[in-house]
């Protein structure tokens, strides 16, 4: 048993961005963390910041979640960190190209690290939640799993993938105490458009900070919101392509997204 009141939160891809600000968030709120990335200067660097900050504990598990035997290895870490309040299965990457010309290993490792990595740990996480009576399962998909565009069919089908499969088990879990939320964030600033080589042209307005959509997830989950976008430009935008004839829709996404 942890002395924190607020139990572990283990985090992956909190090496940057998005799952940075979560680690960073819930450590401010009492919360032990295990960080998950493969960058381990960077879990190493913040775990000593917010331990010293925060007098929190945060563990760190270098892994590469394209991996078997590191994902193995984060499973075992979530089956022994107790009690695990809450998982949130952030790490993710893109790529952008056409899918014919796209390298096959890279779509494949994408399925593993957004799906099958992702399965394995909520998987793993349900048992001690459902015996305690309580947890927050945060499964990090995107506007682009509601809304698919052209040159990233693979990374909107896994996302798409994370908001079913949250949606599937947040009906399966009512009356439990344990949630589960899939996060869509819209453009976020993080370090995640640059490294596929993407320089955006989208409107300053449309763009959130990594805090902003933290802040978004964890007031929705409070509300017990099951699919969380961030922004109400965001919702309004999605709500609107969504609301489109198909043919319609496509077109108007292409524009956004050449
Ligand atoms: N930024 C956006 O506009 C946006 C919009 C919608 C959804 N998202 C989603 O938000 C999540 C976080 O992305 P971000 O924007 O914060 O970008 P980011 O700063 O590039 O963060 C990605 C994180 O995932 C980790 N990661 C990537 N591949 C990994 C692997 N094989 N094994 C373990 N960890 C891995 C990275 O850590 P290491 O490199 O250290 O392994 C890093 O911590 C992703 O799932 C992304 O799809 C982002």
């Amino acid at each position: 048993m942890t002395d924190s009141t607020k139990g572990w939160a283990l985090i992956t891809g909190a090496s940057s961005g998005i799952g940075e600000a979560f680690a960073r968030r819930l450590a401010a709120e009492s919360h032990d963390l295990v960080i998950v990335a493969r960058r381990l200067e960077l879990l190493e660097k913040l775990a000593e910041e917010l331990e010293g900050r925060h007098g929190v504990r945060v563990k760190v598990e270098p892994a590469d979640l394209s991996s078997e035997a590191d994902v193995e290895r984060v499973v075992e870490r979530v089956r022994e960190t107790e009690p695990l309040s809450m998982l949130v299965n952030n790490a993710g990457f893109s790529t952008a190209a056409r899918f014919v010309e796209a390298d096959l290993e890279s779509q494949l490792r994408m399925i593993r690290v957004h799906n099958l990595a992702a399965v394995r740990l909520v998987h793993a996480a349900l048992p001690g939640m459902l015996a305690r009576g309580r947890g927050s399962i945060i499964n990090v998909s995107s506007m682009a799993g509601l809304v698919p565009a052209p040159y990233n069919a693979i990374y909107d089908a896994t996302k798409a993938f994370l908001v079913l499969f949250s949606e599937g088990l947040h009906q399966e879990l009512q009356g439990t105490g344990v949630r589960v939320q899939a996060l869509c964030p819209g453009y976020t600033h993080t370090g995640f458009h640059a490294a596929i080589g993407v320089d955006r042209k989208i409107p300053e307005p449309f763009w959130l900070t990594p805090e902003e959509v933290v802040d978004a997830s964890l007031s929705a989950l409070e509300k017990g919101t099951v699919v969380c976008v961030p922004g109400w430009k965001q919702r309004l935008f999605a709500s609107f392509l969504l609301s489109l004839p198909r043919p319609l829709r496509y077109r108007l996404v292409r524009l956004v997204e050449r």
